[in-house]
């Protein structure tokens, strides 16, 4: 068969219809409140990625016109500290969306993460990571999901490639991304496999997906043989890599990206290996595929807990 390259599905412009799609309910809330929809966003430490995620998301709010206020909380915060800001936060009658930026400080324990959660109000559970949501989710009575997952819906849809009926294959079975993602392609006709690190076979379970979800953090982990010929691959990884022998063995001598290493010392690069794109019918790019996706939904998410909460 003739070598083809995957067609590449732009994360930036599906983000950008769906920014445009939320502002007229920005307005629209605006004037009938006399306030923006709000959104809390809190980070505890320093951890650089964290801090570029964060700055991302207060932008795009701030530019879609809702009030965002960024908490911070420094690595030597104690949980009950955290967990008090997340209460005035909840009480706030200005914030509508409450979200604390994850991985928290490794200092705060383990299961850390689960009590601030459980924490947050579930109607201002703009991550939709509270067991309430997630059990609604479950149920297929969503309200507010995973922004990753449910940004990775909209982008399947709006580039016209079926799910229901086809066989979907998710890498990954985190909180944030995997469990979710399975929950909504199930909800949507597909036939979902979740695999993980004792899956028999890895590569051969997920050739058989139509549509890949590779959700592992692990940087170019899927090749060429996890993938169907023409097979729709999302790449929700998002890793920074350092190390130059790591950068060589996902991309060519010569490579553009390469270059881009020896300027910075290091690049992001997905869960997907490049090589893919010669075997995948569509796969979306790291950075620009889904990542824009997630600030988008995060947005849409905040916009419907305002208007849920002040019918
Ligand atoms: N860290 C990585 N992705 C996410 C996300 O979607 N929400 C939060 N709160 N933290 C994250």
């Amino acid at each position: 068969m003739a070598q083809t390259t995957a067609r590449l599905l732009d994360g930036q412009s599906v983000a950008a219809a769906i920014r445009e799609s939320v502002l007229p309910e920005v307005h629209a809330f605006s004037a009938r409140t006399g306030r923006p929809p709000g959104l809390g966003i809190v980070l505890v430490g320093d951890d650089p990625a964290s801090e570029i995620y964060v700055r991302n998301k207060v932008r795009a709010g701030t530019e879609s016109g809702l009030r965002v206020d960024l908490n911070r909380l420094p690595a030597s915060a104690s949980l009950d500290e955290l967990l008090a800001l997340v209460a005035r936060l909840n009480a706030s009658p200005v914030h509508d969306g409450i979200l604390v930026q994850a991985p928290l400080p490794s200092a705060m324990g383990r299961g850390a993460s689960q009590r601030v959660f459980d924490t947050i109000d579930p109607i201002k559970d703009v991550d939709g990571f509270h067991p309430v949501n997630v059990g609604k989710l479950v149920q297929g009575r969503a309200h507010l999901v995973a922004c990753t997952p449910s940004g990775v819906i909209e982008m399947l849809q709006r580039s016209d490639i079926p799910i229901a009926g086809s066989r979907a294959v998710v890498i990954g079975r985190s909180e944030i991304v995997g469990k979710p993602m399975a929950m909504l392609l199930l909800q949507r006709d597909a036939t979902v496999t979740i695999c993980h690190s004792k899956t028999p076979d890895l590569a051969k379970t997920a050739a058989a997906a139509d549509i890949l979800v590779a959700a592992i953090g692990r940087a170019g982990f899927v090749t060429a043989e996890f993938v169907k010929p023409g097979a729709t691959v999302i790449d929700v990884g998002i890793n920074r890599v350092t190390d130059r022998a790591v950068a060589d063995r996902l991309f060519p001598p010569g490579a553009a990206r390469l270059a881009d290493f020896d300027r910075r010392g290091s690049i992001v690069v997905g869960d997907v290996h490049p090589g893919v794109s010669d075997v995948a019918g569509a796969l979306t790019p790291v950075p620009g595929g889904v990542g824009p996706l997630t600030i988008a939904m995060l947005l849409k998410n905040t916009v419907t807990a305002a208007q849920a909460a002040h019918p």
